[in-house]
């Protein structure tokens, strides 16, 4: 990262010491306007923001990468989501020939023969589409929170993001999984119907499932590999 872009970022987290998601969203909305966009997975954080997000700005640029092997639930959500904001949350598709390819070198299954393979899917049905819906954008952001996994409890509110050239904000970063709930609850926001049958986070259906009462939130995402490893390259670690 230059210099430049280190003080502007450390500059604005010093500044956001202590303001509210709805204060650090208004601040970007208003300075990035049509050069800034909330990606969603429809989970109850990206739930949260889409909320502040339109309340502020009801033409705030929402999308999703549907990666094609998301659970019926989550399309669910999304039809909901568009539905309680009168909009269309924009959608990112992976690249045709590239899902063929895939399946015909690892199969349909193949991520869970090793990791190189898992990443391979990753690749190519969010990362790619991720790339291109960021294309043109100077700020994303997303509803990481440190809570949910020991790959994110060093994540700031606002950092540059090296791999996609981007300024990345995190508003949800400091709230706890209570902070989310009671904010769905009290505003009655659509939420993934999977939360309520134990899970807590939710990708792709072959690599997601439940968890038990007290399991580390994120252990039904990739649970085969090590939690050290279970990023997708959304989100570095
Ligand atoms: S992941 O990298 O492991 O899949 P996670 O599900 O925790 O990430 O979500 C973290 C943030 O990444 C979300 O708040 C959202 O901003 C973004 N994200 C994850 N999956 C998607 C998706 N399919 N479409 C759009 N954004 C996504």
């Amino acid at each position: 990262m230059e210099t430049t872009t280190k003080n502007i970022v450390d500059s604005l987290n010093r500044n956001f010491k202590g303001m509210s998601p709805t204060e650090i969203l208004i601040y970007f909305l208003d300075v990035y306007k049509d050069r800034i966009g909330l990606s969603t997975s429809f989970g109850v954080e990206d739930q949260v923001l889409t909320d502040m997000v339109f309340k502020i700005n009801n033409n705030a640029h929402v999308f999703t990468l549907d990666t094609g092997r998301l659970h019926p639930e989550t399309y669910d959500v999304m039809d909901a989501t568009n539905l309680k904001y009168n909009t269309k949350v924009e959608v990112y598709f992976p690249d045709t020939s590239k899902v063929q390819e895939l399946y015909k070198t690892q199969g349909v299954n193949g991520h869970y023969e090793s990791m190189a393979k898992r990443k391979n899917c990753c690749f190519i049905r969010k990362i790619e589409p991720l790339q291109r819906a960021l294309k043109g954008l100077d700020v994303w952001i997303t509803g990481l929170r440190a809570g949910q996994s020991v790959t994110r409890t060093e994540m700031p509110v606002v950092e540059y993001d090296d791999n996609f050239k981007v300024i990345k904000v995190n508003p949800l970063i400091d709230w706890s999984e209570e902070d989310v709930w009671n904010y769905i609850k009290e505003n009655n926001v659509p939420y993934n119907k999977l939360h309520d049958q134990g899970f807590p986070s939710i990708g792709c259906a072959p690599c997601t499932r439940a968890v038990k009462d007290g399991e580390d939130i994120r252990s039904g995402r990739w649970w085969w590999e090590h939690p050290e490893h279970k990023e997708c390259g959304l989100h570095k670690n």
